[in-house]
């Protein structure tokens, strides 16, 4: 019994996630990599997020799938009569269901293939969009973007479509979403097609607002990793002695949150302590905003050639479609 706990503990402690964490709060300014925000808890505060009426990006991004998957569609099926359409991270595919129904319509002849980290979301999209498209061909595949891109190429030679939305691109640097288009590219074919989604620079009050709405959800969202760590990481944060700190800089397009120790205080993960000074911060996402002369130059340093911008009706959000350089 005891040795199985202690099993338990040191196979926790060697995880990606508790090095990852003790990577991030042991560093000078420290940080912790939002990608963990999604546990659970996380997905449905995340799903609140959305609907807060100060988030706009997914109603931005919607507004533009319904009222322009019709015209993607076309580029789309004119770009090559057969193809697969791999999305990276769908989610519940709410708004790429637009596209695909106006991919039925046009009778294009398509293999949809979601790739998710999670295993919940493609067990979900395999269940539910034969019924909601019928006769949709598709094969989830659950894992990291760039293998299982890997693997759609040992499926099919067809070209290749790839749809990265949700402004999830801007959860990195411009720096790393610069490498990472460069990995896309390097798993694309010329002339294989890239639609990503940017959320764009606008008044900066109308962003900042987007990650402090006034129910909190934001607020609960950052403080909700600290008690995963907790409770993966048999940790003792005290949620109540930290403060949600979003910034936004209009000047760089980087909205940032942080967390702020509102008192000099140690806390322990497993048998290891960090230490926090009164008032320091723990830089929790970023979420960065771009103008198009900035995705334009992107896609440059990254091997595609911008094609075509849809917007929403506010231009506050871009799914842009970029096509692969030789
Ligand atoms: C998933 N991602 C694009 C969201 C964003 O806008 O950066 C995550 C989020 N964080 C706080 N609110 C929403």
């Amino acid at each position: 019994m005891i040795s199985a706990t202690i099993s338990k503990m040191t196979a926790r402690r060697s995880s990606t996630f508790y090095n990852d964490v003790m990577d991030g709060l042991r560093a000078e300014n420290k940080y912790l990599p939002s990608k963990y925000f999604y546990d659970e808890t996380g997905d449905r505060l995340f799903q609140q997020i959305m609907a807060c009426p100060e988030y706009y990006p997914t109603r931005c991004e919607m507004d533009i799938l319904q009222h322009q998957s019709a015209r993607m569609a076309s580029i789309f099926t004119t770009y090559s009569s057969s193809f697969d359409l791999i999305e990276l991270g769908p989610g519940d595919a709410t708004k790429s269901w637009f596209l695909l129904r106006e991919l039925q319509k046009k009778h294009a002849d398509f293999t949809y293939y979601p790739i998710d980290i999670s295993a919940n979301v493609i067990d979900w999209l395999e269940n539910r969009l034969p019924v909601t498209l019928p006769g949709i061909k598709m094969q989830g595949l659950n894992g990291d973007f760039m293998d299982k891109m890997q693997q759609v190429k040992t499926f099919s030679s067809n070209p290749k479509i790839v749809l990265f939305m949700g402004a999830n691109i801007g959860n990195m640097t411009p720096l790393q979403a610069t490498q990472f288009c460069r990995q896309l590219h390097d798993n694309m074919q010329p002339g294989d097609l890239l639609l990503i989604g940017f959320d764009l620079k606008k008044h900066p009050r109308t962003i900042l607002d987007a990650y402090n709405d006034r129910q909190g959800i934001t607020r609960a969202f950052n403080l909700n990793l600290l008690t995963r760590i907790n409770r993966e990481l048999d940790a003792d944060f005290n949620t109540d002695l930290f403060e949600h700190y979003p910034v936004y800089d209009p000047s760089s397009g980087a909205c940032k949150s942080y967390l702020i120790s509102t008192a000099k205080q140690e806390v322990h993960i497993g048998d290891k302590t960090i230490s926090f000074r009164e008032n320091e911060h723990i830089w929790m996402e970023i979420s960065q905003k771009y103008t198009l002369d900035e995705t334009d130059n992107m896609s440059a340093a990254s091997g595609f050639e911008p094609i075509q911008v849809f917007h929403d009706t506010k231009n506050w959000f871009a799914d842009v479609l970029w096509q692969r350089l030789p």
